[in-house]
């Protein structure tokens, strides 16, 4: 969600803009603008919709200046016009401020504002912020002593850049609870609220506290902390190479990030595992995938380590009766380290007495800096809004530390965990193999035959309803098969439990519906044939995956059956969600969406 990106130097800081707005699009957004000091005064483009809408404003009225900032907006307050485009000025249009995250307590703000005579030219919170900072730089003539009273009365969340014309060889940088990096290149100072923006120029990143101002200069960053003492944060290098965050000869980030899920496994496989101590019972706290993730991770801690685990959903967690966790763990799932209601559920968490740990792709991220330990995802940069090799690489982090902890807890012997360390040891080929059947077939755009899951996608472009089931294991990756569907080819979708089916949803189940049946779990394998005879018998068209042996039991009750390497169902998730992700993938292109970046969405969720 909103992408800062901010630039001082000697060139001309607009190509450096757009181009790190361009890195930053994937986290979604509806508008773009930029603001130049342009050696006289704040020169501002800014639309609404694409980058591309930008770049023509751009072209059409150039912009210049050597220090300038820029931001794509996720509309929270006010629609996604050009006057709600970031960046935002005062009154007199001598201060500009982009800002990520929202301001709680904007209503009353903007009230004393408007009782003091400013009229607003916006809907946003943002608005409010440039207003105060101009009120207070009019009393203390000091732009980050301003900027340090603003963050005082202004709550919520929010990363801000701030620029004025009255020192305009600076910018001004505060944080809370919304991510920004700043990177000190060979010629210039930048700011961007994610690292893929700063990889063209600089690979040395400077992460700020909570409550941290940073004052930005071509060569220098000055940081005072919350109690305004000058605090020195360290430096630190970025291993990610611009190649991995970008697309290559993909058509599409999803694509190659499929495509890359076995190496991103086989990257985990070999990466330390966290050492904590053993807790006698943990609750999940995640978002979307990283929730089914960490329903999966549940059954593993159960069947493998023999600890009770909960997984729940972040955002309702926050809100629960705050029972004490005393002795107990709380593991927080995110790929980005970003989203808050992760973030908050973790703070929270811990508040109540929990030890914390966290499973987290984004090195520095702020889940990764509250929680007490963390494991790494090790899946290199995800930018495709839809997440895989991110969900994959959390299932397969939640396993591990499962058998570790069972191999210490003495519930897996020695012969099992031997086992289990070779079973690992395949996962990355028959990832490899599952992908290479279930890939798009080399064939597309007129092709004769092509490969079963464009075939199949083709065939079941807009079902009517398209119902995912499975038991056990196989629910949570069912439900992560239908939230891909939706996200991405705006398909609407829905998971259930199999045996839940009967009570109330096989009301829906007539000749139009397709229902996707997960079927790898093997002892439960006779209870879900059960299942699928039921929606068969009322006329739904059945694609069921099942593992390579039990094939022959479903030929007859499913109308086209997918097969996956024989394995442990522990390790199904990994293998069953790859057709999955393709099918979604496969439908949304073939209803022209845009499959990286889908309407509505955003990659870092960093609002409520
Ligand atoms: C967004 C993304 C999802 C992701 C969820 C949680 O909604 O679109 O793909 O699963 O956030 O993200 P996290 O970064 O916390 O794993």
């Amino acid at each position: 969600m909103c992408g800062i990106m901010g630039v001082i130097g000697r060139e001309n800081a607009v190509p450096k803009l757009v181009n790190g707005l361009q890195h930053l699009s994937y986290r979604g957004y509806d508008a773009a603008g930029v603001a130049v000091y342009n050696g006289n005064t704040l020169d501002i483009r800014k639309t609404a919709g694409t980058m591309d809408r930008l770049r023509d404003l751009l072209e059409g009225q150039p912009a210049e200046g050597s220090i300038g900032i820029g931001h794509t907006r996720w509309a929270t307050h006010g629609a996604p016009t050009d006057c709600n485009a970031h960046p935002h000025t005062d009154t007199d249009g001598r201060i500009a401020v982009v800002h990520n995250g929202i301001i709680e307590n904007e209503r009353v703000l903007r009230q004393r504002l408007a009782a003091e005579g400013i009229t607003f030219r916006s809907q946003t919170d943002t608005e409010v912020v440039a207003h105060l900072i101009a009120k207070f730089n009019r009393e203390t003539c000091d732009l980050r002593c301003a900027l340090r009273k603003t963050v005082e009365v202004i709550t919520g969340a929010y990363a801000l850049v701030v620029m004025s014309v009255d020192e305009p060889d600076r910018l001004y940088i505060a944080r809370k609870d919304s991510p920004i990096v700043i990177g000190l290149g060979k010629d210039a100072g930048y700011v961007a609220s994610d690292i893929p923006a700063l990889l063209p120029y600089t690979r040395d990143i400077l992460l700020l506290e909570d409550g941290d101002i940073a004052c930005l200069s071509q060569d220098a960053v000055n940081v005072t902390n919350k109690d305004g003492d000058e605090v020195q944060r360290p430096f630190r290098r970025i291993d990610w190479d611009q190649e991995a965050a970008d697309k290559g000869e993909h058509t599409s980030f999803m694509e190659k990030e499929m495509d890359e899920q076995p190496e991103a496994a086989a990257r985990l496989l070999e990466a330390p595992l966290v050492q904590s101590k053993i807790p006698s019972r943990v609750t999940f706290v995640a978002c979307g995938s990283a929730y089914h993730a960490s329903l999966i991770g549940k059954h593993y801690l159960a069947e493998l380590a023999g600890i009770p685990a909960t997984a729940e959903i972040a955002s309702e967690f926050r809100y629960e009766t705050p029972l004490s966790l005393d002795g107990q763990m709380a593991i927080a799932i995110s790929q980005s380290g970003e989203t808050v209601d992760t973030l908050m559920a973790l703070r929270q968490a811990k508040e109540r007495g929990a030890d914390t740990a966290a499973i987290v792709n984004v090195q520095d991220s702020s889940i990764a800096r509250v929680a007490g330990a963390v494991q790494w995802m090790h899946a290199g940069p995800e930018i495709a809004v839809a997440t895989t090799k991110g969900f994959t690489t959390q299932v397969l982090a939640l396993l591990r530390l499962a058998l570790d902890w069972g191999r210490k807890n003495d519930t897996l012997r020695a012969n099992e965990v031997q086992e289990w360390h070779g079973s690992l040891k395949e996962l990355p080929r028959l990832m490899r193999e599952v992908l290479v059947k279930y890939g798009n077939g080399g064939l597309r755009e007129g092709a004769e035959e092509c490969g079963a899951v464009p075939c199949f996608a083709r065939q079941n472009i807009a079902p009517r309803l398209v119902f995912f089931l499975g038991r056990g294991l196989d629910t949570a990756t069912a439900m992560e098969g239908a939230l891909k569907l939706k996200e991405i080819s705006y398909q609407h979708a829905t998971a259930y439990p199999a045996g839940e089916l009967k009570h109330g949803p096989i009301a829906l189940i007539e000749n139009d519906v397709l229902v996707v049946a997960l079927a790898t779990q093997r002892e439960l394998l006779p209870k879900t044939i059960s299942n699928i005879r039921e929606v068969k018998a009322r006329g739904a068209r059945v694609l069921a995956l099942c593992q390579q042996q039990d094939e022959a039991a479903l030929a007859n009750d499913a109308d086209e059956v997918w097969t996956l390497p024989n394995a442990p169902d522990c390790l199904m998730p990994l293998l069953a969600v790859l057709p999955l992700q393709r099918l979604a993938y496969e439908v949304a292109l073939l209803r022209g969406c845009s499959v990286d970046k889908p309407r509505n969405l955003a990659k870092s969720v960093t609002v409520e």
